[in-house]
């Protein structure tokens, strides 16, 4: 094949050894389909010495100093799997002005700057894909971009955190979360520090990226009501199961009146709920679209492999780009400029448990006050009797306003028959389930 277009990797660990092996594995197959052959030829790490799961590719150099990379005037692809936002945005921001094409899996820094650096990359006629920054293997950010532009989109609900999954899963089989935490990591799906998945951050800036690209206007994770797994207690995880519903770490965009519903936090669904089956490390992104309909991607939304799946589908498509003299993005996609509503406004379902003292004329008094701030009740069932005189209660309400529930909350929490409101899960349920 005549022509070569040369890559420079940046970052050998989980994901990078795989984009490396990939790419050399396929190399055949993939200068068929790109009509040049794609050669990496610079590998930079922190730390050369270190020993990795896969061999640099053959040719490559290995580089710990990034000037060897972005001077190098015949590099024509930059692939960035290092993660964090310094020194990637930097890095990322000189090689775009530099007319080099740019792909990343780094979900952080494209939910923070993606659209600045989406026009940066127009400006100097370069490509900038994200494809493997959500959801790993899964294709969703071509399909909402491509595939579904025609669509108004209404809902996006997502398990897009592979490794807050893999512990629920674990977790829902009686498996403690600080074991079912240490193997996310021994099996490469965690982050290096994976207080950016258990406490929703990862999930946060996914949700971001996705709501940005689906409706037309940045949200960034600052912008993200964001709760995560880790005060979750194993009570509601059984309570959930007995009662045939689930619960799952989402990511929720929506379109309400006057803005957008952008959020992250355990949601309980119902068992029969398409993404109630999706247990490890699977993720799957259930969307809505007026024309389309409802539609669910489904698959590997972490490790090595599946994500390098995804990043080098984008090398490819950037390749052929280049290949077709067809390079240049359109900019940042944020035609409008859509209020995200503020946690307190949002309306909600939730699955509330107290425990209370049990006496006659306690379940009025809570009862009461639901109704003096508006919310109405589904159900109320009794758990199971605590030591002595103290009973639990789990109850679920209506649709409601989140700061009306909260308001109510406060004056149920001081009722001497209440000893304390133990969770407050928001539920995507609808009536009869
Ligand atoms: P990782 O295993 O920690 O690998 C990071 C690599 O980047 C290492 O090779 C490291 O070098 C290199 N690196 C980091 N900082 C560097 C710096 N300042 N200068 C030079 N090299 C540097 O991380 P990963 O799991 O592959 O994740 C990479 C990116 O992919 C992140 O943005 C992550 O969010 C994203 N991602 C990961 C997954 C997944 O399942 N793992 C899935 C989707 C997206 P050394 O090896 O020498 O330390
Ligand atoms: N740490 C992330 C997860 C990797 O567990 O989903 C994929 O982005």
């Amino acid at each position: 094949m005549g022509e070569t277009l040369k890559v420079g990797l940046l970052g050998y660990g989980t994901v990078g050894s795989e984009v490396g092996h990939i790419l050399e594995k396929h190399s055949e197959m993939i200068s068929k389909r790109v009509g040049a052959t794609i050669k990496v030829s610079k590998v930079l790490v922190r730390d050369a010495s270190r020993a990795r799961k896969n061999p640099i590719p053959a040719g490559a150099s290995i580089e710990t100093d990034i000037s060897a990379i972005l001077d190098d005037p015949e590099l024509d692809i930059l692939v960035e799997v290092m993660g964090g936002i310094d020194p990637a945005y930097g890095w990322i921001r000189a090689a775009l002005e530099a007319g080099k094409h740019v792909i990343t899996a780094n979900k952080e820094l494209i939910a923070v700057h993606g659209g600045e650096l989406l026009d940066l990359a127009r400006d100097n006629s370069a490509d900038l894909y994200f494809e493997a920054a959500v959801a790993g293997g899964i294709p969703v950010i071509h399909p909402l971009r491509e595939a579904l532009i025609g669509n108004r989109i209404e809902l996006i609900m997502g398990i897009v955190n592979g490794t807050t999954n893999y512990i629920l899963t674990q977790m829902e089989q009686g498996n403690s979360y600080e074991a079912a935490l240490k193997e996310a990591q021994d099996l490469g799906y965690a982050e290096a520090d994976p207080s950016a998945d258990v406490d929703g951050h990862d999930a946060a800036a996914k949700i971001s990226i996705l709501a940005s690209i689906a409706f037309g206007s940045r949200v960034t994770p600052d912008d993200v009501f964001t709760e995560g797994i880790s005060r979750l207690s194993i009570d509601d995880l059984a309570y959930a199961e007995e009662l045939g519903w689930v619960i799952k770490l989402i990511g929720l965009a929506k379109r309400v009146e006057g803005g957008v519903d952008v959020r992250v936090h355990p949601t309980l669904l119902p068992g029969d709920h398409p993404l109630a089956s999706v247990k490890d490390e699977f993720n799957a992104i259930f969307i809505e679209g007026d024309s389309v309909g409802e539609l669910m991607f489904y698959g590997q939304g972490a490790g090595g492999l599946p994500t390098a799946s995804a990043v080098v589908g984008d090398v490819i498509d950037v390749a052929r780009n280049t290949m077709a003299g067809a390079t240049g993005m359109l900019g940042c996609t944020c035609f409008d400029d859509n209020r995200v509503i503020p946690i307190d406004e949002v309306v909600s379902s939730y699955y509330l448990r107290t425990a209370v003292l049990d006496r006659p004329g306690v379940l009025a008094k809570i009862a009461s006050a639901f109704g003096r701030y508006d919310v109405s009740l589904a159900k109320v069932l009794q758990m199971q009797t605590l030591e002595e005189d103290r009973a639990e209660l789990v109850m679920v309400t209506h649709e409601s306003q989140e700061a009306n529930v909260r308001k109510a909350l406060e004056e149920i929490d001081s009722l001497e028959e209440v000893v304390g409101v133990e969770s407050l899960i928001r539920a995507e349920i609808t009536e009869g389930n």
